[in-house]
């Protein structure tokens, strides 16, 4: 072995990472972010938005250097900063590094990450403005529910959008997405603008660590706008495998015409071999509609609960002021942080803000 080599780790110029507890070792290319390089690999690394912002893909640095790429201390506490927590999204490693991250875990899903053609094949309106996406592919690509893939058309921008079924077989031909329309939106704007069945759009994947955790808890799976698909995903799959735990989903919109897929949920609702509790929650709905379901904010309607989701493990998926307001609520439900396993949709990383 060279001396490159010896400092760098395997691949000549790259620097082996490994990553604690899990004991998992990959190799970031030079000039590569950690996150970037494990993504590339396969590895479902935790992570949301990618650009220094959510603090999804906190990591302590146990030995070695990084290069950070942005200012991270308006993310991290103190208590943060002197533990050597960095961000996997915003990091190159400088040589060999030795991270800590407990939520990465051998068990998730590791598939490889492939590039497709995805033609069109449907685009089906839902509510004003998020629509189904259908595409074939012309490679074979195998997913976990609940991941999500990049989009873009030929030669443009890519946005990341999670796969609203779950995978049709181990090596799927087709693919759904729902897509909410973000004027201006790299992606979201053409595709409610202009595309036709047929066209075409590049598709790279599959990526992300929103996945359903094994275990005996109920389920408590909350999703915000467009996040009720992978959130739809993860529990079609469990109604697949016939997981035997409870479930609840909590569903956040604004009105009446912002829900969709209800057709879907009904049949879970029938077919969920335990215990399946769906309830609709609309922030905006006008007050002398004849709704009488749940209104207010998710958050809202979590804290109602309050001491009855002890115990529960939490998916959550949607606006990040959604999962914001959500989490400590949660947390003081008594679910504990490694049981909160979310998937927030910011406006750069995944072209889809929801306003649930
Ligand atoms: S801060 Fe790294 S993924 Fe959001």
């Amino acid at each position: 072995m060279g001396l490159l080599d010896r400092l760098f780790g395997g691949r000549q110029g790259a620097a082996s990472v490994r990553v604690l507890p899990a004991d998992l070792s990959f190799d970031v290319p030079p000039k590569q972010t950690i996150l970037q390089a494990a993504l590339d690999q396969g590895i479902a690394y935790p992570h949301s938005c990618r650009v220094g912002s959510c603090g999804t893909c906190k990591t302590r640095l146990v030995e070695g250097e990084v290069r950070e790429l942005t200012d991270k201390s308006y993310l991290l506490t103190d208590e943060e900063m002197r533990a050597g927590v960095i961000l996997a999204c915003q990091s190159v490693p400088k040589g060999p590094v030795v991270l800590e991250n407990d939520r990465l875990s051998l068990g998730g899903p590791r598939h490889d990450v492939i590039a497709a053609r995805a033609s069109i094949a449907a685009l089906d309106r839902m509510t004003p403005d998020i629509m189904r996406l259908s595409v074939t592919l012309d490679a074979p690509l195998a997913y976990t529910a609940g991941q999500y893939a990049e989009l873009a058309r030929p030669g443009d921008e890519a946005r990341q959008f999670s796969f609203i079924d779950p995978p049709s077989g181990p090596a799927a031909t087709t693919a759904r997405f729902f897509i909410r329309h973000v004027p201006g939106g790299a992606v979201t704007s053409w595709l409610f603008e202009a595309a036709r069945p047929g066209d075409t759009l590049d598709l790279r994947g599959p990526f992300g660590d929103f996945w359903l955790r094994p275990g005996t808890a109920p389920i408590v799976a909350i999703a915000g706008g467009s996040g009720l698909g992978p959130v739809k995903a993860v529990l079609e799959q469990a109604r697949a495998d016939r997981v035997p735990r409870d479930a609840i989903l909590i569903f956040g919109v604004r009105t009446r015409a912002d829900l969709y897929a209800l057709d879907e949920i009904s049949l879970l609702t029938r077919s969920w071999i335990s215990r399946f509790t769906f309830v609709p929650v609309l922030s905006a709905e006008p007050a002398g509609s004849d709704w009488s379901g749940a209104r207010g904010f998710v958050h809202e309607h979590l804290a109602a609960l309050g001491v009855a989701l002890a115990g529960h493990q939490a998916y959550l998926c949607g606006p990040p002021v959604m999962i914001d307001a959500a989490l400590p609520v949660l947390r003081a439900a008594g679910i504990a942080a490694a049981d909160i396993h979310y998937d927030a949709f910011t406006d750069r990383s995944t072209g889809a803000i929801a306003a649930a």
